[in-house]
């Protein structure tokens, strides 16, 4: 969360500034500011509580020149998001400006022995005691300010990523990064670019160096790109490629970034399957399975370590996998899984599932895992991210940028490439049966036609059905199997961003303790689609109806059972169950989009959340 954007090169920094942190508010929007040098020397500072658009209205009139600059937009974690606490921090004598995505652990304790040394501090971050520990190792040592932030992060515990300048040196930014994402974009000459996320600075560059762990960079608009340790040995630059398209990164004539990205899943199907299902034979390749057959082959277990969607995505993997290669699998949150000193051995195979490929936990737990031998497969989204390139193999989903908060092609995204996984592997073992392997990979690669048909069936439905809803304050998401992960991940969608309290339940679980609930108040969304537990389901959605409750199921075309005891259809086509969440998927995150809509709420960013967790 929170996230940096830095610029040093001929041209004037601010609007570069301000479009990344635009770009960039995904990752964070409680406040946002920036900090510039300007030609005459002057080190200005303007920051202010709320989205990057209010600090834009706050610039009005102010000196925002200057081609040296960093910027932050922020996900608060220490100090309540006011302008005092907004990023960037000055130190105490103000010659010195940071930004910092992370947690400093220890901050108290050094904030201890800096007030010690007569500092006092203007707001309650972690952040403002790291730029006053630099200040005061560079004022009483005398050294440099690239040597006073070697010292000062051997000090620190923690996670940051950070970005500095000084007021007596517009010709540098220095950049550090333990954990928190940090990428470098390499302009041209004297220019350089610093974000969280490479595709907020996109179109000035396809030159990228990702800033590893315990890494410091030198942006220095006389010399070439330097990359030092703690201990200033020089570091290697790696210069990578990237290519993306700035259409990604708009609305494209959509309201919000989030109905852009439901509409966009048939096409982000195409291209999560491309090259990897023969569009003839319909053989299944992954390369990350192909490279390491033999463990995959001979893997006594599978752990998914995930958190918040990409988790519920990794419920149904588990299916897939169990099913489709009769392999173990036990699906973690990721920041469980770190801290109970889990069982592992050399024969595990933990898939770790992000879509940022940037959340703390998960990241602490690919760690975790490779330390104790296993293998580790990484599904993420997005290229070269921190967890992408710390495992041994993986697979992208190739969604392309998701933007909105609440993740919807990424979902679908993510289960597609289990299925391909499971199929995959399932075949390598001889455990799949020929007939049911070729049912799925051709029933994935017609996914996306369903998928468009089914959006524009069903989008003016949803739509119609979230009026009705818009205002109950509770909502219960019901669905067996494959689909119990379904119902929580439609349950999730509504929490995030209409903040209308729902929970998802696998439907037999109802009569323990949720049955209690229901009145004419509560809607139920039931997943009922043909599988061997339909008519179970058929039977707890009657028992729903005996205690007066409303039901919204979502069943297959034709289904001729449910539909008489539900208040309210939605119908989706028929497909194998196993690839029913992908399909039902669909008109839950509609159901979500349009309540939230309905109740005026910020669909792209919700309260209190961030879309890429950087922090534990
Ligand atoms: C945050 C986001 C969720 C996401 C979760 C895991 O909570 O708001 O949408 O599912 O993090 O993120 P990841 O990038 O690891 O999938």
């Amino acid at each position: 969360m929170c996230g940096i954007v830095g610029y040093i090169g001929p041209k004037e920094a601010m609007p570069i500034l301000l479009k990344g942190l635009h770009r960039l508010e995904y990752r964070g929007y409680d406040s946002a500011g920036v900090a510039l040098i300007n030609q005459q020397g002057t080190l200005n500072l303007y920051k202010c509580k709320g989205k990057v658009s209010e600090l834009e209205h706050f610039l009005t009139g102010k000196d925002g020149s200057g081609n040296i600059g960093i910027a932050h937009t922020r996900w608060a974690t220490h100090g309540v998001p006011n302008d005092v606490n907004a990023h960037p921090h000055y130190s105490a004598s103000e010659q010195i400006a940071l930004i910092h995505n992370g947690i400093i652990e220890n901050y108290s304790l050094l904030k201890e022995a800096l007030i010690e040394h007569g500092y006092t501090f203007r707001s309650s971050t972690d952040s403002e005691v790291l730029v006053n520990l630099i200040e005061y190792i560079r004022t009483t040592n005398g050294c440099t300010l690239i040597e006073a932030v070697q010292q000062a992060l051997k000090q620190v515990v923690g996670a940051y990523a950070i970005a500095i300048i000084e007021r007596n040196n517009p010709d540098r930014i220095i950049a550090a990064r333990q954990s928190s994402p940090m990428v470098i974009g390499i302009g041209g000459e004297g220019e350089f670019f610093l974000s969280s996320d490479a595709a907020s600075i996109i179109e000035y560059t396809e030159d990228f160096v990702y800033v590893g762990d315990g890494e410091i960079a030198i942006l220095d608009r006389h010399a070439p790109l330097r990359i030092v340790n703690h201990d200033n040995h020089e570091g290697r630059i790696d210069i990578r490629k990237l290519q993306l398209s700035i259409a990604q990164l708009e609305k494209g004539g959509y309201p919000h970034f989030m109905l852009k990205e439901i509409f966009e899943q048939p096409k982000t199907l195409v291209d999560c399957i491309r090259g990897r299902i023969h569009p003839e034979t319909f053989e299944v390749k992954l390369s990350g399975v192909i490279d390491h057959r033999e463990r995959f082959l001979s893997a006594r277990r599978i752990i998914f370590v995930a958190c918040g969607t990409s988790w519920h995505a990794s419920l149904i993997g588990e299916h897939l996998i169990e099913t489709l290669c009769r392999i173990p699998v036990e699906v973690e949150y990721a920041s469980e899984f770190r801290y109970r000193n889990p069982i592992l051995s050399p024969d595990d195979i933990v898939i770790a599932v992000s879509q940022s490929g940037e959340t703390a936990d998960t990241l602490a737990a690919v760690e975790l895992a490779r330390k104790a031998g296993a293998f580790v497969f990484g599904i993420c989204n997005v290229v070269g991210s921190s967890i992408a390139r710390a495992t041994d193999s993986g697979a992208y989903i190739h969604v392309g940028p998701e933007i909105g908060v609440a993740s919807t092609k990424a979902f679908t995204g993510q289960v597609t490439v289990m299925t391909m996984l499971a199929l995959a592997i399932g075949r390598e073992k001889g455990v799949l049966d020929a007939s049911l392997y070729r049912t799925l990979s051709q029933g994935l690669s017609t996914l996306p036609e369903q998928l468009e048909q089914l959006l524009s069936e069903v989008a003016p439905r949803v739509e119609e059905l979230a009026k009705i809803f818009t205002y109950a304050h509770n909502f219960i998401y019901m669905g067996r199997g494959v689909n119990y992960p379904t119902a929580l991940e439609g349950a999730l969608k509504l929490k995030e961003i209409s903040y209308i309290h729902a929970e998802g339940y696998p439907a037999a679980e109802m009569k323990h303790g949720p049955i209690a609930l229901i009145d004419a108040e509560m809607p139920t969304v039931v997943i009922a689609t043909p599988d061997h537990t339909y008519e179970k389901t058929a039977s707890n959605i009657e028992e729903i109806k005996a205690r007066g409750g409303k039901i919204v199921a979502v069943v297959a075309q034709g289904d001729s059972l449910v539909r008489h005891s539900a208040d309210y259809v939605v119908e989706v086509p028929v497909v194998h169950e196993l690839l029913m969440p992908i399909v039902v998927s669909l008109p839950l995150q509609l159901l979500a989009y349009h309540i939230a809509v309905n109740k005026g709420r910020n669909v792209d960013q919700p309260r209190n959340l961030a879309k890429s967790v950087t922090v534990e």
